[in-house]
């Protein structure tokens, strides 16, 4: 038996002032598109934005359901979209952010584990890394350059 040491290097920027301006930018969008969530039973609207290769930014939001397993996570309507609007085109980015009804978020906010198996999902269909940029309300922001760095181990198309 030999143990494996699995890394990876995830960048923390002190606040979204110090990333670049095209990342900055992605961010704006996602935080702008948290007045569409709709989240009436978490009170906690998630917002993404997707920036494909062509340029073009696609958001989305939660979209919750009285029947809770049938909501969409933000990321799910965001990534859904962009493939439906771009079928052709690969994704560069995806910024995720949030803001609660409860507290102030003043940490980054991840994916969950079934949308970063999403995000997967769309690098190995085009081949090409998405980073993925956390941030919260406040505080510091997270950015890793492919998602797989946020799932270790993972199952993808090349298992099947
Ligand atoms: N949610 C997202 O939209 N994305 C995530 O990655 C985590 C959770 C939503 C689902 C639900 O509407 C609310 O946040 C609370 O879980």
């Amino acid at each position: 038996m030999q143990e494996k040491e699995i890394k990876f290097t995830v960048q923390v920027y002190k606040g979204a002032d110090e990333l670049s301006a095209e990342d900055a930018a992605l961010v704006a969008k996602a935080k702008g598109a948290l007045v569409n969530a709709y989240a009436p039973y978490s009170n906690f609207k998630v917002g993404a934005a997707v920036l494909l290769s062509n340029g073009e930014v696609v958001t989305g939001t939660n979209q919750e359901n009285a029947s809770f397993p049938v909501g969409i996570c933000a990321e799910g309507t965001a990534l859904s979209t962009a493939s439906s609007l771009y079928p052709d085109t690969a994704i560069e980015a995806i910024a995720v952010t949030a803001k609660s009804g409860n507290h102030v978020l003043n940490k980054p906010v991840a994916p969950c584990g079934v949308c970063r198996q999403r995000i997967l999902e769309y690098e190995t269909r085009y081949k090409h890394d998405i980073k993925v940029i956390m941030i919260g309300e406040e505080g510091e922001v997270y950015k890793v350059s492919t998602v797989k760095d946020l799932l270790p181990l993972f199952f993808s198309n090349s298992d099947l």
